[in-house]
């Protein structure tokens, strides 16, 4: 893998859960990474890199933060559950601030931009797996304010001349995760307690470790490759059900799920590996049972429940 000496690499949204990994994995390869965010990252404090406090939505403090780099990876959010609840804020942080960040990237001469979006802009579809090529068909405001933001990089990118990738990630969990189910399910085992599931726990997702992701941004960040929008995952369908069986075997409990709600018919969602492959090396490395012990050692860590007797 390529070393970054000597690079330096814009990171917004570098303190969230997917950032503080993919700046560690730049710093790894020792990029000057400069990180973009709205607060101090407590993640990041033992990493050797600049932080800009600051808000994407401010066209001068991205420029101020954009001077001098070479290569921008764009993460900043406000994510899915806010976004939704609140579009104003979610159009200014998401559609406005990524205008502001590839804008400011083209005025600095920035060589390449990573930007992530989400699986989640296709759309509900039936498509199994989802290739790059399915539509981008948005049915709620956060996926729509992901699919803005590509089409934002790619008229900028014609404007600028600046080269870029667009990763859709499928559903990120590990350590650091604070919402989702992975975290949901895996703190009501170490309390002994049934997970709560909505409808009957069949749906399945592509489930991918957040190493594997800040592995996909760093290959798609050193690609030559432009202009492409990639997968991010494993190609791998896991129910509910089975997430649930999987981490039950970890923490070493054996309740049954609490299902609620309707069971609402949907075909696996998973991503075509692929492109992701063939164009930028990527394959996920993590075995998920590997990744969830990561997950059940870490909660295990912070909230010390234990196991039962
Ligand atoms: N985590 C997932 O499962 C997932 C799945 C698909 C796509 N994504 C995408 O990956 C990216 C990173 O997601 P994440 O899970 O790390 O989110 P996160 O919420 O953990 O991190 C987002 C970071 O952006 C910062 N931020 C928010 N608004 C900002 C603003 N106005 N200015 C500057 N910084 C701001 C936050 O402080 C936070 O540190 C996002 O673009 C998201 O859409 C994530």
């Amino acid at each position: 893998m390529r070393d970054f000496s000597g690079t330096r690499v814009l990171v917004t949204g570098g303190g969230g859960f997917v950032g503080t990994r993919t700046v560690r994995a730049l710093a790894e390869r020792r990029a000057n990474v400069r990180v973009l965010d709205l607060a101090a990252p407590p993640g990041l404090a033992d990493l050797p890199c600049e932080v800009v406090i600051g808000d994407v939505g401010d066209p001068e403090t991205v420029a101020l933060a954009c001077d001098g780099c070479e290569r921008v990876v764009h993460l900043a959010v406000l994510p899915l559950g806010r976004a939704n609840a609140a579009v104003t804020e979610a159009f200014e942080a998401n559609v406005r601030g990524s205008f502001n960040v590839f804008r400011a990237a083209g005025e600095n001469g920035v060589k390449r931009v990573v930007y992530a979006s989400a699986s989640s802009a296709y759309g509900p579809t039936n498509a199994v797996p989802i290739r790059e090529e399915h539509p981008l068909r948005p049915n709620a405001f956060y996926p729509a304010s992901k699919a803005a933001g590509e089409l934002l990089l790619r008229g900028l990118a014609g404007t600028y001349g600046f080269s870029f990738a667009i990763m859709r990630y499928m559903n990120v969990y590990g350590p650091g995760q604070r919402a989702g189910v992975v975290p949901a399910v895996t703190r009501a085992l170490l309390a002994n307690e049934r997970p709560k599931l909505t409808g009957d726990g069949s749906l399945a997702f592509d489930f991918v470790h957040i190493e594997d992701c800040a592995l996909a941004n760093v290959l798609a960040l050193e690609s030559d490759i432009d202009g492409e929008d990639f997968n991010v995952g494993c190609g791998d369908a896991t129910s509910l059900n089975e997430l649930v069986a999987v981490l039950s075997s970890i923490v070493g409990v054996h309740v049954e799920p609490e299902y609620s709600g309707e069971t609402v018919a949907a075909p696996p969602r998973v991503g075509d590996p692929s492109k992701s492959r063939d164009l930028l090396g990527f394959e996920a490395q993590i075995p998920l049972h590997e990744g969830l012990a990561g997950v059940v050692d870490e909660l295990r860590a912070a909230e010390p429940v234990g196991a039962p007797d």
